[in-house]
């Protein structure tokens, strides 16, 4: 109680008005960052928390051959090119990535911002139009505004500092301010910069590709540039806007873990830089490609958020406090921290072919199982009996559901079951009404060929008629039709990004603008329909990102249901998003994508690890599928706190090994879920022991199968072996222990 209350009234930012130095701190890190010689805002120090700065790590002043000297000054020792800086400019000196670069009217691209002034603000402002991190009270957070110039362009950079009083958490964003009489351009505008000292590092980042989404990556920083981007116009299966640095030691459990995720679904580039002396300059933004933004004087260009986690207890304390701030401080709504219900979807049961009668057999069937709802996917629309068709006619397909969508929503909850529907909005098919209506409406360059990626196009979201069009459609069926969840797919990535509606000068601006268009949308139908929890989707998991968890608070992970390809997907997707994200779906055996058989109690033990649903049709389960659904789903709703809201810990990866753990503990310790997997059989196996993580060392823990009892110390380090012997392949064991 006292510590709480020295931590409550304690000071966030502290600043030290004559060495312009500012110490961004809570009970946990550190930030500094200072002004340096001619005004260069230098970064100083990101890491575990220190009392005090008393600004003696100066910069090391050498003169170093072909790095430049700041205009009018003789000091040969002091160079732009190797001061770890917070935010760089462009083409005066510094060259390594710069974070900004700004094309002025005279067609220089010369960037260089000096520091001018700073802001102290209590909690947050609210970044308009943008997914972010937010505060539910004043006292959360403080927010450290430092404002830059560019004095010769007449430019405002305005850099934002929020430091959480209780997160290992500081987010940024820069706003720039055109407060010249004239127009300029920015080319590249990231969100942050940061700039480490010399040492050894190693990057981690999430590529994939469709279906296999989230693969964890691990390299060291060698000279040169990397850069973790998506042109897709999409946050991508293929790289996820994360990266985290980590010394070459950092385990799970141990070492330092540098997390930089960018809170933004559209295109995105992260870029580590090591440079001709050992130091590392990240920086983290809009992707610069096709980027083009005019900002006209007096206009306000906002960039995304990141947040920035610093962890010194390995990858597992930096992935809890990305949960925790994503779970809570991201999403939103009356879902926020509700359980999520178990779900079956229609899509792998029948794809397109159904009617009345098949989708009440597949109701009939998952209801006496304890399925809490039901979803109906792709092809309920216009007349679309394939995926060439009908995307843009959100009205209903009279074929399949002669008695409308009310009729099937009064079924499912005649079955005591919610109600869920799929949308496209994004996305338009050639043979539609809205295409025959407003081709215009389609992102492509007049007189040239439209790219058709399963034979759709993408609608030009950066056009409020179009967004508008989308909102009255998608309303006048919520308005009638009582839907408890949607799932919102995009289904393909966005090429010809071309507005023809807009003018040739503003076309640099159309991806960033068609990711806001599609923000408005989702923003609207959040706030007008409060109860419906809606998940994302991009062809599976190709747009599971921070940014759509402010709209979203789940997202459908991948389309590849196979547990063992799923070990990997899970495994990767939880080094940043919170489990209560995740949705894992028991599919069919053979798997519908990859065809491997695998065990019910191996798909479904995967699939509990998440927000768990069903892709299959219920009512062709055999008599023992259906008796085992059944008393999955009675443990997953036993056990659904803990695993969506509970810590998780991953214990053995999938990556690098054949058997793979992970771990959920209760926030008050009292209820641990052990998760063990083992891929292949092996002859002659060596013995394997589990150790548990996040318990209480003093206390019995009871495991509820067995009946065993073990201290909370023994299971963290005497661990347990895994059994049985490990010969069959894709197996998995669950344990279930309460304190004592
Ligand atoms: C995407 C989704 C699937 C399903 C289909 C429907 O691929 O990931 O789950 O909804 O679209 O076309």
């Amino acid at each position: 109680m006292v510590l709480e209350q020295t931590i409550t009234t304690q000071k966030l930012i502290h600043i030290d008005e004559e060495q312009l130095i500012f110490h961004l701190q809570n009970s946990q890190i550190s930030y500094v960052l200072g002004v340096e010689t001619g005004g260069v805002l230098a970064h100083l120090y990101f890491g575990p928390r220190i009392q005090r700065y008393h600004g003696e790590r100066h910069y090391p002043r050498i003169d170093r051959g072909f790095s430049g000297n700041l205009p009018g000054s003789l000091d040969r020792t002091y160079s732009k090119d190797d001061v770890p800086q917070e935010y760089s400019g462009n083409n005066t000196g510094d060259y390594r990535l710069p974070a900004a670069i700004i094309r002025a009217a005279n067609g220089a691209r010369t960037t260089d911002f000096r520091y001018k002034d700073y802001r102290v603000h209590t909690a947050k402002p609210e970044l308009k139009g943008l997914p972010q991190t937010y505060v539910e009270s004043d006292d959360e957070a403080d927010t450290l505004t430092i404002i830059m110039v560019d004095e010769t362009l007449n430019l405002q950079l305005e850099l934002a500092y929020t430091i959480y009083r209780e997160r290992s958490v500081v987010t940024r964003s820069a706003k720039l301010i055109n407060l010249s009489e004239e127009t300029v351009n920015i080319e590249k505008i990231a969100s942050m910069q940061l700039d480490l000292p010399t040492r050894p590092l190693e990057v981690i980042s999430l590529p994939g590709s469709y279906a296999r989404e989230r693969q964890i990556s691990r390299h060291e920083v060698r000279r040169g540039v990397t850069q973790f981007e998506s042109r897709r116009g999409g946050s991508s299966h293929h790289m996820n806007p994360f990266i985290a640095l980590v010394e070459p030691q950092t385990t799970e459990f141990n070492g330092e873990a540098l997390g930089i995720l960018l809170i933004y679904s559209g295109n995105h580039q992260l870029s580590v830089e090591r440079d001709s002396i050992g130091q590392t300059r990240v920086t983290a933004g809009i992707n610069e490609y096709n980027f083009d933004w005019q900002l006209e004087p007096q206009q306000v260009f906002q960039t995304p958020e990141t947040a920035m986690v610093y962890s010194t207890t390995g990858l597992n304390g930096m992935s809890q406090s990305y949960h925790s701030l994503l779970r809570d401080r991201v999403a939103r709504g009356k879902h926020r921290n509700a359980e999520r219900p178990i779900l079956i979807n229609n899509w792998e049961a029948t794809y397109f072919d159904f009617d009345e009668d098949k989708l009440q057999e597949i109701l009939d069937a998952a209801a006496p199982l304890g399925v809490e709802m039901f979803v109906l996917d792709d092809g309920w629309f216009g007349h679309r009996n394939d995926d060439n068709s009908s995307l843009g006619d959100w009205f209903v397909n009279k074929n399949k559901l002669p008695e409308g969508l009310t009729k099937i929503a009064q079924q499912t909850r005649a079955k005591e079951m919610k109600f869920g529907l799929w949308f496209e909005p994004e996305n338009i098919s050639e043979d539609s009404e809205l295409f025959k209506a407003h081709p215009e409406w389609v992102l492509g360059v007049p007189q040239r060929g439209r790219t058709l990626s399963r034979n759709q196009y993408v609608l030009d979201f950066s056009q409020p008629d179009v967004v508008e069009n989308l909102f009255q459609q998608m309303t006048a069926i919520l308005d009638k039709v009582p839907v408890d969840y949607i799932k919102w797919d995009m289904n393909r990535n966005l090429t010809e990004v071309y507005s023809p509606l807009t003018k040739p000068e503003h076309q640099g601006e159309i991806s960033h603008r068609y990711i806001l268009g599609v923000y408005e949308l989702m923003e609207r139908l959040r706030t007008r329909y409060p109860q419906i929890l809606f998940e994302g989707c991009s062809g599976g998991g190709g747009r599971f990102d921070a940014g759509l968890l402010y709209y979203m608070p789940q997202s459908w992970t991948s389309d590849n249901n196979d547990p063992i390809e799923r070990l990997k997907i899970q495994y990767g997707t939880s080094l940043v998003y919170p489990i209560s994200a995740v949705a894992a779906h028991v599919g069919t055996s053979p798997d519908e994508l990859l065809g491997r058989s695998t065990s019910m109690d191996m798909r479904s033990a995967v699939a509990m690890s998440g927000v768990l649903g069903y892709e299959l049709d219920a009512s062709k389960l055999s008599l023992a599928d259906r008796k085992a659904v059944k008393t999955q789903i009675q443990f997953y709703k036993q056990h659904r706190r803990l695993i969506q809201y509970g810590t998780f810990y991953r214990l053995e990866s999938p990556f690098t090994s054949n058997t793979v753990a992970w771990l959920f503990v209760s926030p008050d310790k009292s209820e641990a879920l052990l998760y063990r997997f083992i891929v292949q059989g092996v002859v002659q196996p060596e013995p394997h022991i589990t150790t548990l993580a996040g318990l209480d060392p003093q206390c019995n823990y009871v495991d509820v199968d067995s009946q065993l009892v073990y201290g909370g110390d023994e299971l963290m380090n005497v661990g347990l072996y895994t059994t049985p012997v490990q010969t069959n392949d894709f197996t998995a064991q669950i344990n279930y222990f309460t304190a004592q």
